[in-house]
């Protein structure tokens, strides 16, 4: 079984993709080939700085060694050191209607709020198609944001399968449900692209400042709260404290007596020593960028010897050679 699944150089990596996507693909590791990359070629669509670029590349390379990724299981990439995947994207691109792009929901909000797109940013689908398809990969762990993307991928795969003869393995998403959607500090899904994040890495006063400053409704400590279990406090509490803890907190706050400042303290403490590990193996890792520089050449270079070989079946099929 292999496994792939990406993410965009395009900031700090937060609890949301922590939980919706990070975890559960170190978690697959263990069950199958993985491959995981950083999407540099995605994240063109919409980050124009070279510079910011390729600090932030630098960065999830680090998160991602720092939280788990094994290097000797794991074939873990730089998007465009396989270059292929572009080439690919064009013979895609050839049997995506229009028509699947343009319901495509990540575009359509881009559009809605008004901010001016670029043709990749259409194309994204087709480029993300490729990048699962030439690893010939069978599950895709993601965000539920990223579902509708391997929809359209699987319809692309099945359209070149009946155009062109069974070509590319059908691929399935992977999502779990507790953490689909993760909460950021406004209750809204937690993305960079809303400011409300919570980093998984970053300096402890500044992030104690923003877990404290959470809002929270206006009812005394002493009332019951019926509601316990809707107050984002306590949901992120469940992601980061032992089962337990959490619903002692959540009883506590239902029952009444807890405050919302003690519980946010909590919070906070909870989600600290939650990656203390992983800060310090990040230290450790940042001091040695050689070492991370050299996992994701071999990385690049194991990918590559498979994309090629999956792009080679593909222009076969479509008579390119
Ligand atoms: P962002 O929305 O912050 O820009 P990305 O689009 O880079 O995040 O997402 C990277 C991965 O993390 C994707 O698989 C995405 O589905 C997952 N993800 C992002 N935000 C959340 C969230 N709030 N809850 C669960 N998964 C998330
Ligand atoms: N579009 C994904 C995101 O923004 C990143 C990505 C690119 C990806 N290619 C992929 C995810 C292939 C899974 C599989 O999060």
């Amino acid at each position: 079984m292999r496994i792939l699944s990406g993410i965009q150089p395009s900031g700090a990596l937060h609890l949301g993709n922590y939980f919706g996507m990070m975890r559960p693909a170190l978690e697959l590791q263990e069950r199958g080939e993985a491959f995981y990359f950083i999407a540099d070629y995605h994240s063109m669509t919409s980050l124009f700085d070279a510079n910011e670029r390729r600090r932030n590349t630098l960065d999830v390379a680090l998160d991602f060694l720092a939280c788990g990724l094994d290097p000797k299981r794991t074939v873990f990439f730089k998007q465009s050191d396989v270059p292929e995947v572009t080439e690919l994207t064009w013979l895609l691109t050839t049997v995506t209607p229009m028509g699947l792009l343009e319901r495509c929901h990540s575009y359509k909000d881009k559009i809605a709020k008004g901010i001016p797109v670029n043709h990749g940013l259409f194309a994204y689908p087709v480029l993300m198609a490729a990048d699962i398809l030439i690893y010939d990969s069978n599950i895709v762990p993601v965000g539920q944001d990223q579902k509708q993307h391997v929809e359209v991928t699987r319809d692309i795969a099945i359209k070149f399968n009946e155009t062109y003869g069974e070509t590319f393995v059908i691929p399935e998403p992977l999502i779990r449900a507790e953490t689909a959607k993760v909460p950021g500090l406004d209750g809204e899904k937690m993305s960079k692209s809303y400011g409300n994040t919570i980093e998984i890495f970053g300096d402890e006063k500044a992030l104690r400042k923003k877990i404290m400053a959470i809002k929270m409704d206006s009812r005394t400590p002493q009332e019951p709260k019926p509601d316990a279990d809707q107050n984002l406090a306590i949901q992120l509490l469940k992601l980061v404290a032992p089962a337990d803890v959490a619903s002692d907190f959540e009883n506590r706050l239902r029952a009444g007596g807890l405050g919302y400042g003690d519980l946010k303290k909590t919070l906070f403490e909870h989600y600290w020593s939650y990656f203390a590990t992983a800060r310090q193996k990040r230290a450790e890792l940042a001091a040695n960028l050689d070492h991370v520089h050299a996992v994701l050449r071999d990385g690049a270079c194991r990918a590559r010897a498979l994309a090629s070989q999956v792009l080679a079946r593909a222009k076969v099929a479509a008579g390119l050679s």
